[in-house]
């Protein structure tokens, strides 16, 4: 069947070795950076607070360890297609070799939802930390340009009025865009300079809050479930798992710039499981403090570090740790807009996209059609879409991306079973088949409306694909010729 043809292998190993026309500029360092910097974000420095006072209580930390051990597993997973096949493109290109083109399109086509909307989701955070942050210096934002159109906003005088549009938003989406097409080096030392204030705020916001931890606010630490499933007690702690995903959403973004890593084989693995690492520790360390400081039923608030800060009586620590959120969503934003511009190029190159997203800056050498495409879709969308619509979609769409990959680690060791693999998952089919079923359960917790959404965009990509791709995809056009050995099934 046609649309079952993959991509041959040897295509892909050969396309690593000789395209040339994306720099490979980033050692191993970076890439433990890129990471850090797609993941720490919206999720621990909003969600962390929802999740432990309407769901787990002090037991959050444990949904962060169990999300962290879900997200391990698919990220040994992604470790070793990432060095197996170190092109640009990530989860779409290991599926084209896997699974063939038309699973390849669809988990293309999902991660729009990870990589273009999750950036989306965290422009629309960023604008709210921004107006708060101005306002701490006595700066007022026009109310009217700091929420999407009809959001009813209450003024300092008690009378309400309606936001036209997101301003904020849109200026940082563009900004952004505008950074990633000066040059990937450029854009990984930019992100690198964040990543370390974003790290340094949160690691000073946990050495002075330890001493503030008080044994009665972790007691009970698994409050008793209220007869509701996911409303604290064991069902709440895996309900706030599935909610804190959304956390550790983006150590995968580091695969989608394999084919502009110096050694990728080596350092894709690195750059990936170390980022992981480093999160975890992080967010189980930054939790643990903040439920440890303040009565867990407090923190359902879209800012609880600051409510953890306001417990300490430490004001300067306020301005700092906004300053921090905002560094950590503005690396989010420029990471996902990142990966989303290398997965366009490489469906581009496939000609499952039009040729223009493939198209590289002579002297740059980025994507930079496909980078002012995804930062002027960005921008419109954070101008005039509400945060809860599209946050909710990044995690399922996320999730259906890392069950797919870590099927495809499977299938490929089955099919492909002597293709060098520098980065080998170990335990196999075992740790898959786990990461595969973890990601269902996560997914299964999610809300119907949330599904219902992912198969609508699955379903106007499926349109697209048999509209457009289909006959133009590199597969189809070169049949048999060389660098199109189709492989049916
Ligand atoms: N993990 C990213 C965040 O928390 C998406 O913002």
């Amino acid at each position: 069947m046609s649309l079952f043809r993959r991509k041959p292998m040897h295509d892909l190993m050969h396309e690593a070795d000789s395209d040339e026309s994306l720099k490979r500029a980033l050692g191993p360092g970076h890439l433990v950076m890129l990471g850090i910097g797609a993941v720490i974000g919206a999720g621990i420095f909003s969600l962390t607070g929802l999740a432990a006072a309407t769901n787990a209580g002090p037991a959050v930390v444990v949904s962060f360890v169990l999300s962290g051990v879900a997200c391990a597993l698919a990220g040994l997973c992604y470790a070793e297609m990432a060095s197996m096949i170190p092109v640009a493109g990530s989860a779409y290109t290991y599926s084209y070799a896997t699974m063939g083109e038309l699973l390849a399109w669809i988990i293309g086509w999902d991660l729009i939802l990870e990589y273009a909307v999750a950036a989306v989701t965290v422009a629309i955070a960023w604008s709210g930390y921004m107006v708060s942050f101005l306002a701490d210096f006595g700066i007022a934002m026009p109310a009217t340009l700091t929420a999407s159109p009809g959001t009813a906003i209450t003024l300092a005088d008690g009378s309400t009025v309606q936001a036209l549009f997101n301003l904020p938003a849109v200026l940082i989406s563009l900004a952004i865009a505008g950074l990633l097409i000066l040059g990937i080096r450029e854009s990984a030392t930019a992100n690198a300079i964040i990543v370390v204030i974003k790290v340094t705020v949160i690691l000073v916001f946990v050495a002075v809050g330890a001493s503030f931890v008080s044994g009665d606010n972790l007691t009970p630490f698994v409050p008793e479930n209220s007869g509701t499933f996911g409303e604290y007690g064991w069902s709440g702690v895996l309900r706030a798992a599935g909610i804190v995903f959304f956390a550790y959403i983006g150590f995968d973004a580091v695969s989608t710039a394999a084919q502009e890593a110096k050694n990728p084989q080596r350092d894709m693995p690195i750059g990936i499981l170390g980022s992981l690492v480093i999160c975890t520790i992080l967010y189980v360390a930054v939790s643990y403090v903040l439920v440890g400081m303040v009565d867990y039923r407090l923190l359902n608030v879209p800012d609880p570090i600051a409510v953890g800060i306001d417990a300490t009586g430490i004001e300067w620590l306020q301005p700092l740790v906004k300053l921090g959120a905002l560094m950590g969503l503005s690396s989010v934003i420029l990471v996902s807009i990142l990966g989303q511009s290398r997965i366009f190029y490489s469906m581009s190159r496939d000609g499952l996209l039009p040729p223009f997203m493939g198209s590289v800056h002579a002297t740059r050498r980025t994507p930079h059609i496909a980078l002012i495409v995804i930062g002027v879709f960005v921008a419109a969308a954070a101008a005039v879409v509400p945060l809860r619509v599209v946050g909710e979609l990044v995690s399922i769409g996320t999730l259906f991306a890392f069950l797919l990959v870590s099927v495809g680690v499977w299938v490929l060791r089955r099919r492909e079973p002597e293709i060098r693999r520098p980065f080998r998952t170990p335990w196999v089919p075992a740790i898959p088949i786990l990461s595969a079923v973890a990601c269902l359960v996560l997914m299964l917790g999610l809300p119907r409306d949330t599904w219902i959404r992912l198969a609508i965009w699955l379903l106007v990509g499926l349109t697209i694909y048999f509209g457009y791709g289909r006959r133009r995809s590199g597969l189809a056009r070169k049949g048999a010729g060389e660098r199109a050995r189709v492989a049916v099934d």
